[in-house]
């Protein structure tokens, strides 16, 4: 191929690319809404096909349990299907209990963002936490409010609270006509047309094109009493909403949202093909080389999620790398660029909707699984041809902390490397206390504990205990050296170093860390590592 026609297919297959991840609380429908977008995708054919975690609901100590929902996750990390020319990844988000650091860290390798949120309930806290970590990315959040066939808030207090809660503003895509039972269906404000929810069983949807909302088909659709609600509403979203902006779309500022029910199908295709439309294909990177973009060449990517193997009679792990750049190929050599030496990617996985494939190709947007011998850590950059690093991964800041002791103090040696070897996938995050050296451990969801005492047992034959601590938040203490002193967090709050001897404090609640804020002016406590 000559390098024109080859750059040419490079800038086609990177422009069909949507990568994204649903951001939101359990229950509020992703299993749902995933699987019906794979069935319009035909990825897969029958709905139930995707496994959603209730079991893990369960599953709190029981490991077989985790060990089970853990293996479904590594099919269902990543899903890809194609739709009218475009190949679609949807990076799955764990919730429910496994909820953890990698949750977070999967959103840096999506471009945007889809979040789900249940129309009685609004915005819950798990999407909170979601929504603040792609805010900080600036990328573009879509909203789909789900289960419109159900009783839910008024539309207008949910926009509210995407802006008062949330801090974004909203462009209505679509509006609801009646609620719950009275559920007559969407208006499509852009498309000027109504889609009917009918049929006996409500599966059956109807595309009405008409002249505008003042059309008297939507009079006659929506009813007398619908009809008076539903001319006021869009008349107030016309005068006083948001406009429609491309640009703040684009840059995070604005969130298209529509109203729908996956469980019925019901404005789930619609979503897409606008999502599809609206939505970035993959966006050039940070790096040590400055902005790395996608259609360049030269193939480069990073690890951003390392997963364990179900079976503890094999160590290996599967290291997920973002592609950022150029064409992947199986068998290529690539740089591994923290340890400075060249390595073959000979058995790169790619997971489809149910099974493990082995890939041939890809391109920037997609996500390969590399079999992990122990070579790996989170953020890892590979790269073709120079020396290209990614930027760091953020650290997330924990919410829960345990102090860990081994229990036969002769294995300290294995529990040391137990210890390191699971802080560098980011299973847990690692802290001493000044002085005594006693090391904590912090996690976002209490899986993450579960998992260590598992593992440390199983892989490293350590038995570990675990002792809950009361602190509930973790801030980088930035501050001259002299000026550092532990005496200074001793109520409610203790001063730890983390793995790279950077300061932390860690408070019991948000009233000691604002105290220690006002009492310390010339600190600066943040969120995450400097
Ligand atoms: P999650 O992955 O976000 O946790 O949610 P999931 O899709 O499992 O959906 C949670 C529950 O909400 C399920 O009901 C699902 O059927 C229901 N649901 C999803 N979309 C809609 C919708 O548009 N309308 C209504 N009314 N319900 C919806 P479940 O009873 O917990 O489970 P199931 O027995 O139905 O599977």
């Amino acid at each position: 191929m000559s390098i024109d026609t080859a750059q040419k297919k490079m800038q086609e297959e990177v422009e069909k690319r949507r990568t994204f991840a649903i951001i939101s609380h359990p229950d509020a429908g992703k299993t749902t809404l995933t699987e019906k977008l794979l069935l319009f995708g035909g990825a897969i054919r029958l709905a139930g096909t995707v496994k959603g975690r209730k079991a893990s609901k369960h599953a709190t100590s029981d490991w077989m349990e985790i060990e089970k929902q853990r293996g479904i996750s590594v099919t269902s990390s990543v899903m890809q299907f194609d739709y009218e020319g475009h190949r679609v990844n949807i990076l799955d988000t764990p919730g429910h209990q496994d909820f953890s650091e990698d949750t977070y860290r999967t959103l840096t390798a999506a471009d945007s963002a889809v979040m789900l949120i249940d129309s009685a309930k609004g915005v819950e806290e798990q999407t909170k936490k979601l929504f603040q970590v792609c805010r900080k990315r600036g990328i573009p959040i879509f909203t789909f409010i789900n289960k419109l066939d159900r009783e839910g808030r008024n539309p207008f207090d949910l926009l509210e609270e995407l802006e008062q809660v949330l801090g974004i503003r909203s462009y209505p895509m679509n509006w609801p006509i009646g609620s719950g039972k009275q559920f007559r269906g969407v208006y499509d404000r852009a498309q000027t047309q109504v889609e009917l929810f009918q049929g006996d069983d409500h599966k059956e949807i109807q595309v009405q094109k008409v002249s505008g909302y003042q059309d008297d088909l939507v009079k006659e659709i929506a009813g007398e009493y619908y009809y008076d609600q539903l001319i006021q509403d869009l008349e107030l979203l016309d005068v006083a909403g948001d406009a429609f902006d491309f640009d703040k779309v684009r840059g995070g500022e604005l969130t298209p949202v529509f109203f729908g029910s996956a469980v019925n199908s019901f404005g789930v295709q619609t979503f897409l093909e606008n999502f599809l439309k609206l939505a970035p294909a993959p966006t050039p990177r940070r790096s040590s080389e400055g902005e790395i973009d996608p259609s360049n060449q030269k193939f480069s990517g990073y690890i951003f999620k390392i997963q364990a193997n179900m079976n503890p009679a094999h160590r290996d792990r599967i290291a997920f790398l973002r592609i950022c750049s150029g064409k992947f190929e199986r068998g290529m050599s690539v740089k591994h660029v923290r340890v400075g030496k060249d390595i073959k990617l000979a058995q790169p996985q790619q997971f489809l909707a149910q099974d493990r494939d082995i890939v041939e190709e890809a391109y920037p947007g997609d996500i390969i699984g590399l079999f992990d011998p122990g070579i790996f850590r989170i953020g890892d950059s590979l790269s073709q041809g120079g020396k290209v690093e990614f930027d760091e991964l953020p650290t997330f800041s924990p919410e829960l902390f345990s102090k860990v002791t081994v229990k036969n103090a002769l294995k300290h040696k294995q529990f040391q490397k137990g210890v390191d070897q699971l802080t560098e996938e980011g299973t847990i995050q690692v802290f001493k206390t000044v002085g005594f050296e006693d090391m904590i451990l912090g996690v976002v969801g209490q899986l993450q504990f579960e998992v260590f005492e598992h593992r440390m047992r199983a892989e490293y034959g350590v038995e570990v205990q675990l002792q809950r601590m009361n602190y509930q938040f973790a801030r980088w203490l930035v501050e001259d050296k002299e000026k550092i002193d532990p005496g200074k967090f001793r109520i409610n709050s203790q001063l730890v170093k983390d793995k790279k001897d950077n300061y932390v404090v860690l408070f019991e609640s948000e009233y000691a860390m604002r105290s220690a804020i006002e009492k310390n002016p010339t600190a600066k406590f943040l969120e995450t590592a400097p």
